[in-house]
Order: C-alpha cells, then structure tokens, then sequence
C-alpha cells in the first residue's frame, strides 16, 4: 500500500486539526533544543535546499534544523545547478527526488514550485515563492501564541505590499479563525481570489484605506519590505508608493496596547518600519526568525514521518 505524499506548497495544505499538532510539536522541538536534549527522528535522512532567490534565515533554519534532526543537507542555486542552464523543471525534480528524502524550494512563480511537486518522489517544502510563504507564517503564528496565547479570535493588522506574505496570512486566517485587517497602497492589493480562490468574507479580511485605522484594534501589527526580491526595477516607483504605509508609534497606539510587532526580516529600518517599533518593547522580530528552525523541524517531520508521541 503506498502513502500519498504530503507537499506544503501553501498555507492550506494543512488542516486545522494538523496545526494544531505542529504548533504543539514545534513548541516541545523548542524545548528540547533549548536544554540540549538530542532528537534525532531524521537520522540519515537528506533534504535538498534550492534557492533561486538571496535567503538569510530560510536557509540557516532548514540547514540547522535538519542538521539537529539528525540529517543531511544538499544546498543547490540556479547559479551551481544545472537548473540555471534550463534544464525543466520537471527533469530536476525527477532526479533530485530519486536521491533526497525531502526538498525545500524558494522560487519565482507559484507554478514552479507545484511543477516540481507533481514529478517529485518526495516533500516538497516552499520556502517562498512570489505568491506565498507558508513557513514564515507558520512561525509567526507559533511566535504569537508563545507570547499571547492562541490567535483564533484575534486580529492581525497587515501594512504594506499585498505580497506573498500578506496571501499566506489571509489563507491562516480563514483556516484557523481569526481576523486579517490590510491596508495597502492602491495598485499593490491583495489578491482574495489568489489566496482563497473565492472573495473572503468579513469575519477573516477587512480592507482598509487608511493604515492607521487598520492597526485599530489589532493584537498583532506586521509589515514586510516595500520591495520584495523580484520586483527590484520597481523600487523607485515604490518607494513613493508606500511613503504613508511605514509602520510607526502612532500605529501601534492604535493597536491593542499589548500589541506585538513582526516582521519577516530582512528590514528597512526608516521605510516599512520606524527604528523605534522594529526595536523597541513591542517587537518580537527576533524570536519570529528563531522559531522558523523550531516550527520546519516539526513540519519536516510531521510529512516524512505523520504524528509523533515521542
Ligand atoms: N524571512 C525570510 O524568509 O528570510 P530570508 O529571506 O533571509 O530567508
């Protein structure tokens, strides 16, 4: 009998019930990194790391984590690969998946990621594509429940581009209950029907004109940079366009008072986000890139191996 493979290509390639499991794994991974207990569940398994675009904490968290796993790491660029000398997609994965256990692919187009995915052998992991970013959400969502207790109910206010990370957060939104306030500047919408594949009604998004009064009421506020990579040549177009959607201490008056602030990172401290938020008492940046080791170690896991009790 043969097992359908699990790939994370999006934010709704879970349930509910499965991140209520992961959340709960991630946060007992934590633990046991945190008091050096050795958890070694992907022994001499290999996860391949592609990267068609620049990553910081995306790749030191998959390699770390999969290192601390008890596995093995192969980091592959379109610039070393043959995947930059237009080799298809669909032969690489066909290759690649014959010898690895797991992929993680940060790409361009949403429809490359899923390519890959429908020839592969083995999970595949997105680990940012324009469209979406899954895991950064997934960590974000642990890091708000560490600090403040579960989410469903709440309401998270997004500033900025209607980007990869805004579609993810409205995806979790109407998967796990709670409320997603967006404000962006016009031309850079989110887009309902990409995320959702239906418009989303009001009790997970309400769309604001005004930054300020999306940040109303908000238990969370985040934001990302005003030019995401790929969109470099529209950075001076930008710039003006986004001018009035800089996170400051204004917003996050108008927010709850113990509201946090998170950012996916890397940040433009004096565009997106005022110094004096992104470091300041309300920030939570830091353990939000922590935990994405913490939360792809319990989902690289969870789709080699389904649900651990040990
Ligand atoms: N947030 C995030 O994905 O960071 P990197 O681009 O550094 O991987």
């Amino acid at each position: 009998m043969s097992t359908a493979i699990r790939h994370y290509l999006q934010f709704t390639d879970l349930s509910a019930d499965e991140y209520a499991y992961l959340l709960q794994r991630a946060a007992l991974l934590k633990q046991k990194f945190k008091t050096y207990e050795k958890h070694q569940t992907l022994s001499d398994r290999t996860l391949a790391m592609i990267f068609e675009k620049a990553s910081t904490r995306t790749r030191v968290s998959f390699e770390t984590g999969m290192y601390q796993l008890g596995g093995y790491v192969v980091h592959l660029t379109t610039g070393d690969s043959q995947l930059g000398r237009s080799e298809p997609i669909e032969d690489s994965a066909r290759v690649i998946s014959r010898m690895v256990d797991l992929v993680m692919i940060r790409t361009f187009e949403q429809s490359k990621i899923e390519a890959f995915a429908r020839h592969s052998r083995v999970p595949v992991i997105n680990g940012l594509t324009n469209e979406f970013h899954p895991c950064q959400i997934l960590a974000d969502i642990f890091t708000f429940i560490e600090h403040r207790g579960p989410i469903q109910g709440k309401t998270v206010a997004w500033i900025g581009d209607g980007n990869n990370m805004a579609n993810s957060w409205l995806q979790a939104a109407k998967l796990l209950g709670f409320t997603l306030h967006v404000s962006t500047p016009k031309g850079y919408e989110l887009d309902e029907m990409l995320a959702l594949g239906e418009r989303a009604d009001a009790r997970h998004l309400r769309v604001f004109d005004s930054p300020l009064q999306a940040c109303q009421g908000a238990h969370l506020v985040t934001t990302d940079v005003w030019t995401s990579m790929g969109y470099e040549e529209e950075n001076a177009k930008r710039l003006q366009a986004f001018a009035d959607w800089k996170v400051d201490a204004t917003m996050m008056a108008a927010a709850q008072p113990d509201a946090l602030f998170m950012h996916c990172l890397p940040a433009h401290r004096g565009e997106e986000v005022d110094a004096d938020v992104i470091d300041g008492p309300q920030s939570v940046v830091w353990d939000e890139a922590e935990n994405r080791m913490h939360v792809q170690k319990a989902l690289m896991e969870y789709l080699l191996m389904g649900k651990q009790t040990a």
